[in-house]
Formats: structure tokens, C-alpha cells, sequence
């Protein structure tokens, strides 16, 4: 005898845990079934974001810029330390702790919402009267039914063609997240954002880092005007990021890994390492679902087809996160998440992938929401930019980090803001104030008159705001 749901998720990671509660909350009885494990084979609800990938690195990238503060910065403020070093299996068991925790508390939050979670892997089993029923495999065996399903299976790491991940020595994100001395000499292929993350983390650890990128261009996506800033900052760290390379034969040795290249110019390189980290882009992930037993449909990437909704082809079958079109960002699969919790309940729940925000966490960081000066010209868009440097920000001078920026662009007749770009201190808490203007389809001038509290670095996004129409009062 099947167990009867109004609302299964398959997935537990942002786009589904997210999912389960908010069709909970709307009055659904809600099963949320998640294989991942923990190191004792126990449930570890939180995907990729949790387990490998948003919340350790973002606890690696605080350790090891601890690190970098104690050795580079604090004698600026007079704060005499000697001998400092780093406890790699410290470092990586707090990390592992602030896992458990975010774990521990996705399974209170799927208690509290009266979620049923079933810890295994679920996959279609038939097309029923009124739903669908799922098998699920794993710690719990058992076999349910459900009006409507939502997948939210996200996505796992693209390995190099005939170079598979050992996480030993070929490491994905998985294996970076666990290197437990730290390396004397690490390669990174690919300088997207894992690319800079963990590049970052293991050079403010005393690694000597290579970042090989295979396009001409430094971080293509972001403005041009931001990306070169970030370029010369970590440059300046000692960050050693070469375009336009292409990655040829990859040998694993005694020693470490061998890896062949041509460099921009056309000369034959090789690079020996002791690690390999490939941060080349995921795929989205339906292993194992077994969709031909309902003719879920897929794209040529592996993508399960949706429309904008996050319909898919199939009747009351839904997914969100990173199994579908659009960037693969945490946030970006819990509003899906909800929107989708929302239509099920007749709501009309809503994303607005123009105001997605972006964020590279590394120092410094690197935050974005709409359009690049770049995507306005190529849009033919007349439009009017304003920046304003933190090294003209009082509380960046007390902080002792005056790199970057803050950029304005706004519509040259409306005066709209049509994107903000920031290279520079909590980047990442910034930006927020952009993704809220814009989402009000702000004016920069509302910005700009807007009250910022003294001293701030919000400081810089008004004065930014203000430099659009030519009036900064600090610059
Ligand atoms: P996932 O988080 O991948 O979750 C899918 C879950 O479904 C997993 O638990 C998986 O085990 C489970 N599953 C799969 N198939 C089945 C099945 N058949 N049955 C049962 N369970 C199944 N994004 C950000 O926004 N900010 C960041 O700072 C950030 N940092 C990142 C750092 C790294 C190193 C990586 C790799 C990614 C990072 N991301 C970040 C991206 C973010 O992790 C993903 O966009 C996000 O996790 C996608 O959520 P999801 O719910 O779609 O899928
Ligand atoms: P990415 O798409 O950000 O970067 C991949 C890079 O590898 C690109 O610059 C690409 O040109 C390059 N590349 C691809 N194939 C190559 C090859 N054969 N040789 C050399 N270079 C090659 O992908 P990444 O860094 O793997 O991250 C995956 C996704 O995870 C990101 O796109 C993002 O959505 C998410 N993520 C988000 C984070 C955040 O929000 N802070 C942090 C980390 C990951």
C-alpha cells in the first residue's frame, strides 16, 4: 500500500527543501525525499549547496581569510602575531561542523513544516489515476503517491573528456572541499566562479595557484569595467590566471598530476601539480529518476524541459533549481521553489530573472544584479553609468580595504537603474539594496537621495548613484 501525498519533491537541496516547506505552509500534506549522506550513511538534506558547495566553501573562504588578515594585514593595525599556522584538519572540521548544522537544521524546519522526509533516491515508478507513484530506494524503502511532483535534482560537476574525478588527486568541488594539507602547488582549470573561490582559499593558504581559463576573455559574463578591476586585484595577490589556454593530455603521476596545455600565445606548456581542481561548469542531474517510465522530457544538456513556470511536459510534474534553464544559483532555485509551491496552490507565484543577484565570494568580492555595460551596448540601450571608488569611503579607509567599486547604469532618458556592478568589501550585502531599487524599478536618483548611514560602504552605492548624474559628493 502506497502513501498517499498531495505534494512529493524529489531533491532536497534549495530548489526542493524550500519547495516542501512552502507547499506545507499552503496546507499540503508533502513528502521531500533526499539521497544525499552523511559521512555515517545518516540523511544530509540540503544538496549541493549545503553539503559541497555554497556553505563550505563560503566557512573555507572565512578561514582561510582569517589566514591571509593574520599574516598580511594585522600588523597594519599594530596587532603583533608570530608563528602564525594553519590546522588544515581544524579548519576543515569546523567547516564539516557548520554542515551538520545547516543540515541538522533543514530536518528541524521539514519537522516543524510536518514534512515527511524520506531519506533514499526517488525515481518514477508509473503514471497513476491523479498522479504519479514514486519508489523510493535507500535507507527507506517505500513506495508513494502523489498528486503533484516537484524535482528539484540539481546538478553534479562536468569532469574533462576521459579525465575522470579520483577526488584524490582530480578533484571537483567535492574533493577541493576535503584537500587536507595544503598543497605546495595547485592547478584549477577553469576561472569561473569555483575557479576564484577555491583558487582563493588555497592561496591564502600558502599554495602557489595556476587558474588555466580556456576563454580569451576574464570572467565573460561579468562587466567589463568590474572584471578588470578583480583581475588586477588578484593579480596583485599573486592569483596566476591564464587565458585563453587550451588543456590537452591530463597524467596522473606518483607525485601528483601532469597537466598539458598550449598558452594564448601557442607555446606548448605543461604544468605539474600536486592537486588538480576542475571547476569547468556542472550538468544537471537526473540519474537515476528513471523518466522514460513517464516520458519526462529532456534537452540536449540533460536539462529537464520547462516552460516558464516550471512546468514540464508531463501533467502535475514540476522542476526548479539547477535540472532546469537559468543560472544555477541557490537563490534562483528557492524562488522557484515557491513560485512553484504557489501555482500548485492556484497562486500566482512569480521569478523575476532580471533581478537575480550574483555574488563571487572572494576578497574582493564581486556582486551583480542586472545588466552588464557590455549587454546594454549590444542591446543598442542608451544608458548613463556613474562609479564611485571605495577608496573615496571613509569606512573602507577605517577597514583597511579600499579596492573597487560601486557602478551604476541607468537608463539615459528615464533614468531607471538598469544594472549595478560592485567589485569590493561585502560586495555581497550591498548588492542587496540594488536588487530591492530595481525590483521597485527604481530611479538612481531615488538612490541617491536616499538617507545611507555615515560611515558605511552603503555609502559608496549612493555616491555611485549620485555619480550618474554627475554629482558625487565625495569624489
Ligand atoms: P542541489 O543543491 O544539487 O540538490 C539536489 C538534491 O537532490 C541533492 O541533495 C541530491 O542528493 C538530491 N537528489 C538527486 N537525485 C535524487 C533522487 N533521484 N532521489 C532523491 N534525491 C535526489 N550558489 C549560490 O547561490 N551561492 C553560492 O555561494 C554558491 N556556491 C557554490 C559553491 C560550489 C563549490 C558549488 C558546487 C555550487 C555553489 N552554488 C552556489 C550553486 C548551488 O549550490 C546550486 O545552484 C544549488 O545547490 C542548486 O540547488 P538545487 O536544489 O537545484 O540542487
Ligand atoms: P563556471 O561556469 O562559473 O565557470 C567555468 C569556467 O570554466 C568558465 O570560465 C569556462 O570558460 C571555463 N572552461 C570550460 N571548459 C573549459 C576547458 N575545457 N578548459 C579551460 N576552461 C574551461 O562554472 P564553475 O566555476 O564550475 O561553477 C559552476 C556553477 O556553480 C557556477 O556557474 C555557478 O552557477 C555555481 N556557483 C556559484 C557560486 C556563487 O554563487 N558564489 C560559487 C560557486 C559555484
Amino acid at each position: 500500500m502506497s502513501k498517499q501525498f498531495d505534494v512529493i519533491v524529489i531533491g532536497g537541496g534549495p530548489g526542493g527543501y524550500i519547495a516542501a516547506i512552502r507547499a506545507a505552509q499552503l496546507g499540503f500534506q508533502v513528502a521531500c525525499i533526499d539521497e544525499w549522506k552523511n559521512e555515517k550513511g545518516g540523511p544530509a538534506p540540503g544538496g549541493t549547496c549545503t553539503n559541497v558547495g555554497c556553505i563550505p566553501s563560503k566557512a573555507l573562504l572565512q578561514s582561510s581569510e582569517h589566514f591571509e588578515q593574520a599574516n598580511h594585514h594585522f600588523a597594519d593595525h599594530g596587532i603583533k602575531v608570530s608563528d602564525v599556522s594553519i590546522d588544515v584538519a581544524k579548519m576543515i572540521g569546523r567547516k564539516d561542523t557548520v554542515v551538520k548544522q545547516n543540515n541538522d537544521g533543514i530536518l528541524y524546519l521539514f519537522k516543524k513544516n510536518k514534512v515527511s522526509f524520506f531519506h533514499g533516491r526517488g525515481s518514477f515508478a508509473k503514471a497513476v489515476e491523479g498522479g504519479y507513484e514514486i519508489q523510493v530506494a535507500g535507507s527507506a524503502n517505500e513506495t508513494l503517491t502523489g498528486k503533484q511532483i516537484i524535482i528539484a535534482t540539481g546538478s553534479n560537476a562536468r569532469a574533462l573528456p576521459g579525465t575522470p574525478f579520483d577526488e584524490v588527486k582530480v578533484l571537483s568541488n567535492d574533493g577541493a572541499l576535503r584537500i587536507n594539507a595544503v598543497p605546495k602547488k595547485l592547478a584549477l582549470i577553469g576561472s569561473g566562479v569555483i575557479g576564484l573561490e577555491m583558487g582563493s582559499v588555497w592561496r591564502r593558504l600558502g599554495s602557489e595557484v595556476t587558474i588555466l581559463e580556456g576563454l580569451p576573455t576574464f570572467l565573460g559574463a561579468v562587466d567589463e569595467q568590474i572584471a578588470k578591476e578583480a583581475k588586477k586585484a588578484f593579480d596583485k595577490q599573486g592569483l596566476k590566471i591564464e587565458l585563453g589556454v587550451k588543456v590537452g593530455e591530463i597524467k596522473t603521476t606518483d607525485a601528483g598530476v601532469s597537466v598539458a596545455y598550449t598558452n594564448a600565445k601557442g607555446e606548448a606548456l605543461s604544468l605539474d601539480v600536486d592537486k588538480l581542481i576542475v571547476s569547468i561548469g556542472r550538468v544537471p542531474n537526473t540519474i537515476g529518476l528513471n523518466v522514460e517510465a513517464v516520458g519526462l522530457q529532456l534537452d540536449e544538456r540533460g536539462a529537464i524541459v520547462v516552460d516558464g513556470d516550471c512546468k514540464t511536459n508531463l501533467p502535475g510534474v514540476w522542476a526548479v533549481g539547477d535540472v532546469v534553464r537559468g543560472p544555477m544559483l541557490a537563490h534562483k532555485a528557492e524562488e522557484e521553489g515557491v513560485a512553484v509551491a504557489e501555482r500548485i496552490a492556484g497562486q500566482h507565484g512569480h521569478v523575476n530573472f532580471n533581478t537575480i543577484p550574483w555574488v563571487i565570494y572572494t576578497s574582493p568580492e564581486i556582486a551583480w544584479v542586472g545588466r552588464t555595460e557590455q549587454q546594454l551596448k549590444a542591446d543598442g540601450v542608451k544608458y548613463k553609468a556613474g562609479t564611485f571608488p571605495f577608496l573615496a569611503n571613509g569606512r573602507a579607509r577605517a577597514l583597511g580595504d579600499t579596492t573597487g567599486m560601486v557602478k551604476f547604469l541607468a537608463d539615459a532618458t528615464t533614468d531607471e537603474i538598469l544594472g549595478v556592478h560592485i567589485v569590493g568589501p561585502m560586495a555581497s550585502e550591498l548588492i542587496a539594496e540594488a536588487v530591492v531599487a530595481m525590483e521597485f524599478k527604481a530611479s538612481a536618483e531615488d538612490i541617491a537621495r536616499i538617507c545611507h548611514a555615515h560611515p558605511s560602504l552603503s555609502e559608496a552605492t549612493k555616491e555611485a548613484a549620485l555619480a550618474v548624474d554627475k554629482r558625487t559628493l565625495n569624489f
